[in-house]
C-alpha cells in the first residue's frame, strides 16, 4: 500500500454550498490554467456545478477554449444519443453551453462494439495527459465507489469495462424511463488514473452518503471500499453537506 495521507475534509451547511466551493475550485483552477486538464463525474451530484459553470462562462467570460474535459466513465453499451447517457448528460448540462473544443472533450464510447478495445483505446488519450484537477462523486449506500470503480477494484487499476453493483444499477435507475433498462456495466477509469491527477476534490451531498462517506475516511485502504484509496493521494479534498457528513 501506498503512503497515506489525510484529506482535507471541509462540512459546509448545504448542498448549494457544496456547488459553490466545488465551482469556485473548477472556476480558479481555469482561470490560474486556461489550458487546465480536468476529469469530471456525472449524476445528480454535480449538476447544480455545471449549472454555476455555464453561468460564469455567460456572465463572467470564464474561457474553455484550451480547457481538456475527460469524463470518468459511460454506461456500456449505450446510444450516445440515450438521454440516460453520459454522453447526452454532458452535453445537456455542459458541454453544449460552453465554448470548449468539442475535440478537447473525452468519454469513454458506449457504441464502441468490444469494451475492451475501447477502454484500452480511451485509456492510451488519457495517459497522454495528466489531469490537472478531478472532480469526483461517491456511489450510493455501500458501494464506495468512484468512476464506476466498484468493490474489488485494486489501486493499479486502469480504464476498463466494470459490472454495476446491484445498489448502483438500483440507484442509477432512477435516471432511466423504464427502470430494468439500467445497464449492468459501464466503462470507467481506473483507480490509478484517479489517483493520477495533480488535485481531487470528491463532493457528496445526502444522506445516502453518509456511511460511504465515514467507510471513505475511517476504515481500512483497499479493495472493499475503493473511494478508501483517496487517502493514497497527498491533495485530496472532501467537501461535505451535513447530511453527508453526519456519521464522521
Ligand atoms: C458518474 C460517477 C459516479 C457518481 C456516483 C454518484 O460519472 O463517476 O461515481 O459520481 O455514482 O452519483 P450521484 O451523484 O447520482 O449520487
Amino acid at each position: 500500500m501506498s503512503a497515506s495521507y489525510n484529506p482535507v475534509i471541509r462540512i459546509v451547511p448545504n448542498s448549494e454550498s457544496v456547488d459553490h466551493y466545488a465551482a469556485e475550485m473548477v472556476i480558479s483552477q481555469i482561470r490560474t490554467k486556461p489550458d487546465s486538464v480536468i476529469s469530471l463525474p456525472t449524476g445528480s451530484t454535480p449538476e447544480n456545478l455545471y449549472n454555476l459553470l455555464v453561468l460564469a462562462h455567460k456572465n463572467d467570460d470564464l474561457d474553455f477554449s484550451k480547457v481538456t474535459i475527460f469524463n470518468l466513465d459511460e454506461y456500456w453499451p449505450i446510444s450516445k444519443n440515450h438521454p440516460s447517457s453520459y454522453a447526452y448528460y454532458m452535453r445537456k448540462h455542459l458541454v453544449d453551453h460552453i465554448n470548449i473544443n468539442s475535440t478537447n472533450w473525452y468519454i469513454p464510447n458506449g457504441e464502441a462494439p468490444d469494451a475492451q478495445a475501447e477502454s484500452e483505446r480511451f485509456e492510451a488519450v488519457l495517459q497522454q495527459f495528466t489531469p490537472d484537477l478531478t472532480i469526483l462523486g461517491i456511489g450510493p449506500g455501500t458501494t464506495c465507489h468512484i468512476g464506476f470503480n466498484e468493490k474489488g477494484s485494486t489501486i493499479d487499476s486502469t480504464t476498463r469495462y466494470v459490472a454495476l453493483d446491484p445498489q448502483t444499477r438500483s440507484a442509477n435507475s432512477k435516471f432511466f424511463q423504464n427502470p430494468t433498462d439500467t445497464p449492468t456495466g459501464a466503462i470507467t477509469q481506473g483507480i490509478a488514473d484517479i489517483l493520477r491527477a495533480k488535485k481531487i476534490l470528491l463532493i457528496a451531498k445526502g444522506e445516502g452518503k453518509a456511511w460511504g462517506i465515514h467507510r471513505t475516511i475511517n476504515g481500512e485502504i483497499g479493495a472493499t471500499a475503493p473511494s478508501s484509496y483517496l487517502r493514497c493521494h497527498p491533495a485530496v479534498t472532501i467537501m461535505l453537506d451535513q447530511a453527508a457528513a453526519h456519521l464522521l
